[in-house]
């Protein structure tokens, strides 16, 4: 669904990113493992449009997704969850999760639709709703971040380090959100990038490892073994 080819890009005349190949199947559970400064957020940037591409493609369902101006991006089903989750503060919880929904349009039966399946998933933001979201704990803006995504990504949901600074009862709780998402939406594909592998063990399918820009994918994906192997551990 989502095939990347070649792509590499650069910021401020540095390349972050070096011919990278990668592939994300209709569905598909995929983490993209690298230390601070790999490239991760580059290469979701890229997807989103947000990076300066200096070759390669990027195709989704066939198309060319670089023709795709950026704003047009998240109209085909592709939600984005960035590190640092720019919740705005003065917006409730559930304006923060709307808003994108608004930016594209969407009419208000879909929203309300669309909020609906969200809070069948992540039912503790049902609760928090109403509240501003400057209120919320970390692990609370986290969920709002996914949420968010969600209102969007009905196709492809990028999730740029969830778990980064979610203490371990968070993590989990966090976990469990992404299982149930993965269980009622089993045709929505994932990516999770992560600079720790251990958390995404058992839960995606397959994985990348970034380092200075040059993605190889983890033969066996993230068992201990192929970890070994790749370096990882
Ligand atoms: N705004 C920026 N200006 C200059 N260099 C940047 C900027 N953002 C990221 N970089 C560089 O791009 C490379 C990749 O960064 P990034 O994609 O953020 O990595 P990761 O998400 O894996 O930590 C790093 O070498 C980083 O220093
Ligand atoms: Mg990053």
């Amino acid at each position: 669904m989502l095939e990347i080819k070649g792509l590499s890009a650069e910021i401020e005349g540095v390349q972050v990113l070096r011919k990278v190949d990668f592939a994300l199947a209709e569905g598909a559970t995929v983490a993209l493992i690298g230390r601070n400064g790999a490239g991760k957020t580059s290469l979701l940037r890229a997807i989103m449009g947000f990076m300066k591409v200096t070759a390669g493609a990027i195709a989704f369902d066939g198309r060319p997704l670089l023709e795709v101006k950026p704003h047009e991006r998240p109209r085909l089903g592709i939600g984005y969850a960035p590190e640092d989750r720019r919740l705005f503060s003065t917006f409730t919880i559930e304006e923060n999760i709307r808003l994108p929904a608004e930016v594209m349009k969407l009419g208000a039966p879909e929203i309300a639709r669309r909020l609906d399946g969200i809070y069948a998933v992540l039912p503790e933001l049902a609760d928090l709703r109403h509240r501003p979201a400057a209120g919320l704990s970390g692990g609370q803006g986290k969920m709002a971040a996914l949420a968010r995504a969600l209102m969007i990504g009905n196709r492809v949901i990028l999730l740029d380090e969830p778990f980064q600074g979610l203490a371990p009862v968070l993590a989990n709780r966090y976990a469990a959100a992404l299982r149930t998402l993965r269980d009622s939406h089993p045709e929505i594909a994932l990516l999770i990038t992560e600079s720790n592998p251990s958390l995404l063990r058992n839960f995606a399918e397959r994985a990348y490892a970034i380092e200075r820009g040059e993605v190889t994918e983890v033969e066996g994906g993230l068992a201990a073994s192929s970890l070994a192997a790749a370096g990882m551990r």
